[in-house]
């Protein structure tokens, strides 16, 4: 059966006549008798055993070789036959006109439709207001009605391009005839329909036909043709198609084709030099885009996200129900620091050499960047199993991308590209998600103005960023008016294309990973107490990265033994920079039972391994001078209050409520469901704890992440103390930052299920 939204659309034509019968047609026959289509299907082809053949197949009623006699009465008009047959098919259609219905309504199928659209000018004087060009975006190498599919328009796309005289009826009525197949339909005006089809249908055509004749004429006993294998068999597929149709499609599409192609030529040149100069940065590079951007493609047309195609977190509409109750044991190693792995590609990118990169997030956070890069020239391998190689093209070598950088969920990404694209001689634009789109962005672009750059932000300051290049940056001296470690690093950035110092002091220390990765790629930044700068007009030099694991998604493991009667997890190679370690400390002064083991450094870096055993909790003011260090780590630092005896009190962490979501609030309000007794503060909260090693914390209930990846993990960790099931609703983007995570949680002997995963 056709798809079950059709019960919706559904044509309501009373005889439909098809000119020209051949898979095109025939499929629409098709497929309106399979939507349970009630009018009669006639058909008109000069190939009377067609019609024999559509009769024979059930498509159609009726049908014969004569237009007059095949109209009476019709009330729609599919024009079927290939493009150059349309003109001659028009005249006659315009003199056998009286004897449709009186309110009928014209469309076609054709390729290409500037050209379709002079026919009906010069036939009709313009075009009919009751006539609504289209074109289905679907077909297959076959020809002929042996070879209609019901199916064929399923979810695919069809444009109309009506003229703006169009008889709002006829469109409507157009739209429900292939709405009825299940199609997707849109509208573009003629000449923009036409560009996009030379290059998405029209130039691979082209290619395909060449290849295969090429290599055809080279190879006269036709042994390509019994060696091919899939890559030659998956190119030319599209080289079966017929031939009058193809030869009409380039003809009539000339322009646009002949544009097309030029570019295509364009870039064909540039593969063929690299080749011939064994120039293996660009191939990778050019390999790199393409692959990636293949992958982006099948992933739109999937519906899904970038990140499920490299199969790893599930994507789309995801909910975590977790069981209350189970353990916390076990030996655990989570993914790469999320900071660092942005910071490495970034730096990697402007040295000069190649930097190997291990350890590295393969979360959507970090990977946005890394495409990103891509976008901008920067040949980069992986990442595989944590390994990134990055071929660094200097601090002038990146090129304007050719269109929107889109960095996903990050503001990380979003602020430090700021400063660095700001340097950059070329113009661009950052844009994210629904999420990103929200956040402040004038925290970077006010301070960037200051040294020079013209940025343009929406209302608000949000997103998208507009940033115009070639400015000739000036160091500042910035007093940070909020303690930012991407307001820092953006600065910083923006810094090393500036004339003179850049100097930026913060209100508490913030995480100083950017100092520590500039000063590794030998860009010396200086510090004295609060204040750090660098000077302007240096090199970076490449050289290996070892990211450690990020301590906050260990955060959501350590909070996770804390609460759990019996518990005991280790977390190995944990990055313990002393700028992050406030969980550690808030933890600790807290009660828990906690020791760092295997301390040593790792690329300037401090890692331990962090074990934790069960130890009650008790309620504490947290120090304010501990908020910047554990700025991502309060939604599983309010589970490990609400599993205190006594209260917890945070103040000064306004900061919270411009993160992913409004995390105040957004854990306020699940901890509300689970019936944890709390008070919400403009810049804090109060939340009573209720600990009892022998019973549970709370209760459960269905709570709501708005899509916040730390949100969604602390209410899982939740679930162990829980006295119900916990179900969190928008889960998608722990992928973000922690693609493992349900698998790491499953391992530690907690029972969460995944809704919604897409396979
Ligand atoms: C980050 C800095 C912090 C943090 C974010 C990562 C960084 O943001 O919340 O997850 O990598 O510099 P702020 O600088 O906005 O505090």
């Amino acid at each position: 059966m056709v798809k079950e939204s059709l019960k919706t659309s559904i044509c309501h034509e009373s005889r439909l006549l098809i000119i020209g019968l051949g898979l095109i047609g025939g499929s629409l026959a098709a497929a309106l008798r399979e939507s349970g289509f009630k009018g009669q299907i006639a058909a008109c082809d000069p190939d009377g055993n067609e019609i024999a053949l559509g009769i024979e197949m059930g498509l159609i009623d009726t049908g014969g070789t004569h237009l007059y006699e095949q109209l009476r009465d019709a009330s729609m008009v599919v024009l079927a036959v290939p493009v150059l047959a349309m003109e001659s098919v028009m005249a006659t259609l315009a003199e056998a006109l009286p004897y449709a219905a009186r309110n009928v309504v014209l469309t076609d199928v054709g390729s290409t439709k500037a050209t379709i659209r002079a026919y009906a000018e010069k036939v009709f004087g313009q075009v009919p207001t009751n006539m609504v060009l289209g074109h289905p975006i679907a077909g297959s190498e076959k020809s002929g009605v042996a070879a209609a599919n019901p199916r064929l328009y399923v979810d695919h796309k069809v444009i109309l391009t009506p003229e703006p005289n169009v008889d709002h009826n006829a469109l409507e009525r157009v739209r429900l005839l292939w709405q009825a197949c299940g199609a997707d339909v849109l509208e573009m005006d003629v000449e923009r329909h036409d560009q996009v089809l030379a290059r998405t249908s029209h130039l691979p055509h082209l290619l395909a036909f060449s290849l295969v004749d090429t290599l055809a004429r080279q190879d006269e006993r036709l042994d390509i043709f019994r060696y091919a294998a899939g890559g030659f068999r998956d190119f030319t597929r599209i080289a079966g198609s017929d031939p009058v149709m193809w030869r009409d499609i380039f003809i009539a599409n000339k322009q646009a084709v002949l544009a097309s192609l030029d570019d295509f030529e364009a870039g064909l040149k540039r593969l063929r030099y690299a080749v011939e100069t064994d120039d293996s940065d660009a191939l990778i590079a050019t390999f790199d885009r393409a692959s990636h951007a293949r992958h982006y493609f099948d992933s739109l047309l999937n519906k899904t996200s970038y990140q499920a195609e490299y199969h790893m977190q599930p994507q789309g509409e995801v909910t975590y129900r977790v069981q209350p109750g189970g353990q916390a044991q076990g030996r655990l190693r989570v993914p790469g620091d999320k900071s660092m792995s942005h910071r490495s590609i970034m730096l990697g990118a402007l040295a000069e050499g190649v930097t190997e990169v291990k350890g590295f997030l393969e979360g959507e956070d970090s990977l946005a960047t890394l495409q990103a890069f891509r976008e901008m020239g920067v040949a980069i391998e992986g990442p595989h199993q944590g390994r990134v190689t990055i071929h660094g093209v200097g601090m002038h070598g990146l090129k304007a991308p050719a269109g929107p950088l889109y960095v996903g969920n990050s503001g990380t990404a979003m602020r430090l590209f700021s400063g660095l694209l700001a340097g950059q001689a070329f113009n661009s634009e950052l844009t994210g998600d629904e999420s990103l789109t929200k956040r402040p962005m004038g925290r970077v672009a006010d301070p960037l103005r200051l040294m020079g750059a013209t940025i343009d932000t929406a209302d608000g300051g949000r997103p998208p960023l507009k940033i115009h290049g070639g400015a000739s940056l000036k160091g500042i001296h910035y007093d940070m008016p909020m303690a930012s470690a991407q307001v820092k690093s953006c600065l910083l950035l923006a810094g090393l294309y500036a004339e003179g110092e850049t100097r930026v002091r913060e209100p508490a220390p913030t995480r100083d990973h950017t100092e520590r990765m500039l000063n590794g790629f030998g860009y010396a930044v200086a510090r004295e107490g609060d204040t750090c700068w660098l000077e302007g007009g240096g090199k970076l030099t490449a050289g290996p990265i070892d990211v450690p694991s990020d301590i906050s998604s260990a955060t959501f493991f350590l909070v996770a033994a804390a609460i759990t009667p019996g518990a005991d997890i280790t977390l190995e190679h944990v990055g313990i920079n002393p700028t992050r370690i406030g969980v550690i400390n808030i933890l600790t002064l807290m009660g828990a039972d906690l020791a760092l083991e295997n301390e040593h450094e790792v690329g300037g870096e401090p890692v331990a391994d962090i074990r934790i055993r069960y130890a009650p909790l008790k309620g504490i003011d947290i120090p304010v001078d501990q908020v910047p260090l554990a700025i991502d780590e309060f939604p599983a630092l309010f589970i490990a209050a609400a599993n205190a005896q006594g209260t917890t009190r945070l103040r000064g962490a306004e900061e919270l409520r411009v993160k992913e979501s409004d995390r105040i609030q957004a854990m306020a309000d699940g901890l509300a469901i689970l019936g944890v007794k709390h008070t919400v503060v403009e810049d804090g909260i109060d939340i009573v704890g209720n600990g009892d090693d022998s019973a549970p914390s709370y209760g459960g209930g269905r709570v709501d992440s708005l899509g916040d990846h730390r949100i969604a993990m602390a209410f899982a960790i939740a679930s162990l103390r829980a006295s119900e099931e916990i179900v969190i609703e928008n889960c998608a983007n722990v992928a973000t930052s922690f693609p493992d995570f349900v698998a790491l949680a499953t391992r530690i002997g907690m029972a969460v299920s995944v809704e919604g995963t897409h396979e």
